[in-house]
């Protein structure tokens, strides 16, 4: 599906991005793995291991000439870039309204929404030179609606996909086409706090239940997403954010059945 290409990863180092890094190698893409953590190191280990090809690179998507340096990394290794999953992102820690500084707002959206910014901007050039290329960004149901995290995190994820929006207009005729993913509950390095409580009480069993799937998700229901929209097989759906979420987000709220 992603034969040949070459595809920037960004959060490589865990969770979602991790699982979408080994499934884009082995899909056949050429994978730049990007993450401020040093698990990045792991998941380059692990798609080389399976005879796949990827290179980690330990940056901050927020930072600016960090981005600028991974996407020549990306030309100057692999020869150019195909694709751009800008996927890092933090929690902001689920504080209250009233909790929140506006130090913590800025981290949030310094890495969420900013990091998603920088990653279209420093690649967007290369792919309107060429005339196609593919841009994936992970927003979050919490961008949708209320009830999925904090209002610092929820608003970087809303921002996330009026990016996304907007940009598929400013691309207008280039042949690139950008999309978000909305995860619902995922089992990820960002929700272990959830999970552990969870196992603690022992009602695990009780995650994911208001959900008509009725469980949560795993890192690779995402990935598997993402390696689609990063592919020619997604080439007319553009300026889409695509709840990927077990149905949570397609209902009014309602009550839970206890029988
Ligand atoms: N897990 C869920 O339920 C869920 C739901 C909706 C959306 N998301 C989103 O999915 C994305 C991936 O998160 P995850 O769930 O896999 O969590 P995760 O914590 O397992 O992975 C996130 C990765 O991003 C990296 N990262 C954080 N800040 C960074 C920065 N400034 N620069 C570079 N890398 C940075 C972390 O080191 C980590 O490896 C995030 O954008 C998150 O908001 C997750």
């Amino acid at each position: 599906m992603l034969t040949g290409k070459r595809i920037i990863v960004t959060g490589a180092g865990s969770g979602i991005g991790r699982a979408t890094s080994l499934l884009a190698a082995s899909y056949g893409a050429k994978v730049v793995c990007v993450d401020l953590s040093d698990g990045v190191h792991d998941t380059v280990v692990e798609i080389t291991n399976s005879g796949g090809t990827a290179i980690p690179i330990t940056a901050d998507v927020s930072d600016e000439a960090a981005v600028v340096d991974f996407v020549a990394q990306c030309t100057q290794q692999f020869g150019g870039i195909d694709g751009i999953y800008a996927n890092a992102g933090v929690s902001g820690g689920g504080k209250t309204l009233t909790e929140l500084t506006v130090a913590d707002w800025q981290r949030t959206l310094a890495v969420n929404t900013i990091g998603v910014f920088l990653a279209i901007k420093h690649s967007v050039n290369h792919f309107v030179s060429q005339g196609h290329g593919a841009i994936v960004c992970t927003a979050s149901v919490a961008g949708l609606r209320a009830n999925a995290g904090g209002v610092d995190y929820s608003a970087s994820k809303a921002g996330v996909i009026s990016i996304v929006q907007t940009t598929a207009y400013q691309l207008y005729g280039t042949g690139v086409r950008i999309n978000a993913i909305c995860p619902g509950l995922i089992e990820t390095g960002m929700t272990k706090p959830t999970f552990d409580r969870a196992r603690e009480r022992g009602s695990e069993d009780k995650i994911g239940q208001i959900n008509p799937a009725k469980r949560y998700g795993q890192p690779s229901e995402i990935g598997e997403a993402a390696c689609f929209l990063l592919s020619d097989r997604a080439s007319y759906i553009n300026g889409h954010a695509l709840p990927v979420d077990g149905g949570l987000s397609a209902s009014h709220p309602w009550v839970f059945p206890r029988n």
